[in-house]
């Protein structure tokens, strides 16, 4: 499978490896890398994910066409946003107030779209952020598989969305194409589709329900506001 993209895995912990596995065995080539030396992760890196090679992280980046985020969204924060530009990101991370802190612009919103505003250089993907480590392995299965699991995919850029689209093709997933970073908060925790791994029917009727939802709150705030304006005009 020569010519598949080159991926800079950022994150050795619990995501990162699980990913790395997925790819390498689905013919990416994947570097891998911590925040520090690539020697701390090269014992670790030989026996859980072989065929990867760990690197500094400028290093896997600056060889990558594809840059992985599976690092804890705090520690994105000391990330150098110019050592991603020009990048294809998948950011993987979410946003847990319990290790990350409290960040209010995360409670407001959402993560991906404050992150891809950070990277303004980089075509930012949110995708592989809502299935839990051990899951997204167990789970990956071939193309018509019925209980082939889906993955979310959502972007602002068409084309950075088709890679990654590609890439959890291939990895063992169906991806269900969200629209752009903002659509991709169905993702996110508390989100309909968080922490479950759900057939493409399945994931696409939790997320049509969410919307379906999400509308009735809005248009419940709307006759209520029009109720209270009403009131403020009699009294
Ligand atoms: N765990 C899951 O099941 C899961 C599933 C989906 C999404 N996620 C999301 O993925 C992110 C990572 O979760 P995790 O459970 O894998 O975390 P984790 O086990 O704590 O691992 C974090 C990894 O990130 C590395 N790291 C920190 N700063 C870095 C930097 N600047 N460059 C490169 N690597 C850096 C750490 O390296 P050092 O050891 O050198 O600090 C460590 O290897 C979180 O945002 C989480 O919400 C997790």
């Amino acid at each position: 499978m020569a010519g598949l993209s080159r991926l800079a895995m950022l994150g050795a912990g619990h995501l990162g490896p699980v990913v790395a596995r997925l790819a390498i065995k689905a013919g990416y080539p994947v570097d891998i890398a911590a925040s520090g030396d690539p020697e701390d992760i090269a014992l670790i890196t030989e026996l859980m994910i072989p065929g990867a090679q760990p690197r500094w992280a400028a290093d896997a980046v600056a060889d990558a066409d594809i840059v992985v985020l599976a690092m804890p969204l705090h520690r994105f924060q000391d990330l150098d946003p110019g050592l991603l530009s020009g990048k294809l990101v998948i950011d993987a991370m979410n946003y847990w107030p319990a290790t990350d802190g409290v960040v209010q612009a995360f409670e407001d919103g959402g993560s991906s779209e404050i992150v891809a505003r950070r990277l303004a250089g980089s075509a930012v993907v949110k995708a592989l952020n809502h299935i839990g480590y051990h899951e997204l392995e167990e789970r990956a299965r071939p193309a018509g598989a019925p209980d082939r699991g889906a993955v979310g995919i959502a972007g602002d850029d068409p084309v950075a969305v088709a890679a990654i689209a590609a890439l959890a093709y291939r990895i063992g997933y169906d991806p269900v194409r969200l629209g752009g970073l903002r659509a991709g908060r169905v993702l996110q925790p508390g989100g309909p589709v968080f922490g479950v791994v759900l057939t493409r029917p399945e994931f696409e009727r939790a997320v049509l329900e969410e919307a379906v939802r999400e509308e009735a709150v809005r248009e419940e705030a709307v006759r209520e506001e029009a109720v209270r304006e009403e009131a403020r005009s009699l009294s």
